[in-house]
C-alpha cells in the first residue's frame, strides 16, 4: 500500500502540466460551470461526480490525464455506446464545466458546515436576511430566491455570499440603476433588450421602463448585499450555512 501511495505521489509531482496547473479560471465560469453541472451532469456522476464506475470528474489524476479540449470534446459528443449522452453547449459552456470540474478536483467539495439549522434559521429570521430574500413562503424577492440554494450552490461558495457578497455575482442576480425623468430607480434585472428593462424595485414592485425615455441606465458592480463577515462569529457562520445548506426547495 505504502508503495502505491509513494509512486501516486511521484505522479503528481512529476506529471506534465496538470489541467488545473494548466488554466486559473474566473470565478463566474466556475460559478456558472457549476450550474450546468448540477442541472444535466450530476444526475448521472452524482454531485462529487464519483457514481459513474471508473469516471472519477472530480479526481485530480483524472483530470490531469485529459486536455481541456478532449473533455470539451467529450462533453459535446458523449460517449458512443454508452449512456452518456451528447450536448448542445456552446464550447464557452462547456468549458465553464470542465473550470467547475477542475476548481472541485483543488479544492475539494466545500465540507458541511457542521452548525445547528435550527439555530441558523433563527439566525436568517433575525439578521434581516428576509428583507431581501425569499424562502418558501416567507420573505422578499428584492435578492436572489433562497427556498433551494442547498441545491445549487456548495458550502464554500455559500460562505464567500455572506462575508464578501460582492465577491461572485451571478448574470441572473444583477442589479441595476435606471434614471428617468430626473427619478432614479435601481432594482434587480429581471431582463433588458434593445427596447425595454424589466425589474423588481426596493418596493418589491415589477418595473418595466422604455429604454429610448431613460437618461442612465447602469447594470451596477456592487452587490446590494451588506457583508456579513463581522456581524456573525465562527459558530453563528456555521450555523447559517447549515440552514442554507438544508434549503433544497421542498416547502409545498
Ligand atoms: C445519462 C447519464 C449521463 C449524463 C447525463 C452525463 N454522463 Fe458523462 N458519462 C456517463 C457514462 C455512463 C460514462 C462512462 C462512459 C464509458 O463507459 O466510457 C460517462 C463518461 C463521462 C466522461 C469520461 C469520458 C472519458 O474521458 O473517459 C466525462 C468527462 C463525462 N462523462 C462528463 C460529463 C459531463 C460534464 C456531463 C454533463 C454535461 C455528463 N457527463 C453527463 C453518463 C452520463
Ligand atoms: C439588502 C438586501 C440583502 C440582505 C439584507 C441580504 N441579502 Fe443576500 N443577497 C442580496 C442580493 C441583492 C444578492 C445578489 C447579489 C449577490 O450575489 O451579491 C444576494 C445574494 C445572496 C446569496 C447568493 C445567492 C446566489 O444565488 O448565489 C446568498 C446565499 C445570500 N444572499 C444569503 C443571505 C443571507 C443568509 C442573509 C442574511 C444573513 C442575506 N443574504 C442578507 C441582498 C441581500
Amino acid at each position: 500500500m505504502k508503495h502505491v501511495f509513494a509512486f501516486v505521489a511521484c505522479l503528481a509531482v512529476f506529471a506534465p502540466a496538470s489541467l488545473a496547473a494548466q488554466h486559473d479560471y474566473p470565478e463566474i465560469e466556475v460559478a456558472r460551470g457549476g450550474q450546468f453541472f448540477r442541472g444535466n451532469c450530476a444526475g448521472c456522476h452524482g454531485q462529487d461526480g464519483d457514481l459513474v464506475d471508473g469516471v472519477r470528474l472530480t479526481d485530480p489524476q483524472f483530470l490531469g490525464a485529459r486536455t481541456e479540449a478532449q473533455l470539451i470534446a467529450v462533453i459535446m459528443s458523449g460517449v458512443p455506446g454508452t449512456t452518456m449522452p451528447p450536448s448542445n453547449y456552446s464550447d464557452l459552456q462547456a468549458r465553464n464545466i470542465v473550470a467547475y470540474l477542475t476548481d472541485l478536483s483543488e479544492t475539494g467539495r466545500g465540507a458541511p458546515a457542521d452548525g445547528d439549522p435550527a439555530r441558523g434559521r433563527a439566525l436568517v429570521e433575525t439578521m434581516g436576511c428576509l428583507n431581501c430574500h425569499a424562502i418558501g413562503r416567507d420573505g422578499s424577492p428584492v435578492g436572489p430566491d433562497l427556498s433551494a440554494i442547498g441545491l445549487v450552490r456548495r458550502t464554500d461558495e455559500l460562505a464567500e455570499s455572506l462575508t464578501d457578497p460582492g465577491a461572485v455575482i451571478l448574470p441572473e442576480n444583477r442589479y441595476v440603476r435606471v434614471v428617468a425623468g430626473g427619478v432614479t430607480v435601481t432594482g434587480r434585472l429581471l431582463n433588458h433588450d434593445r427596447v425595454t428593462v424589466h425589474m423588481i424595485d426596493s418596493g418589491e414592485r415589477l418595473r418595466t421602463f422604455a429604454k429610448a425615455g431613460l437618461d442612465a441606465f447602469e447594470i451596477l458592480e456592487e452587490s446590494p448585499m451588506p457583508a456579513f463577515a463581522d456581524r456573525l462569529d465562527a459558530g453563528q457562520l456555521d450555523d447559517v450555512l447549515s440552514y442554507l445548506v438544508s434549503l433544497k426547495g421542498s416547502t409545498p
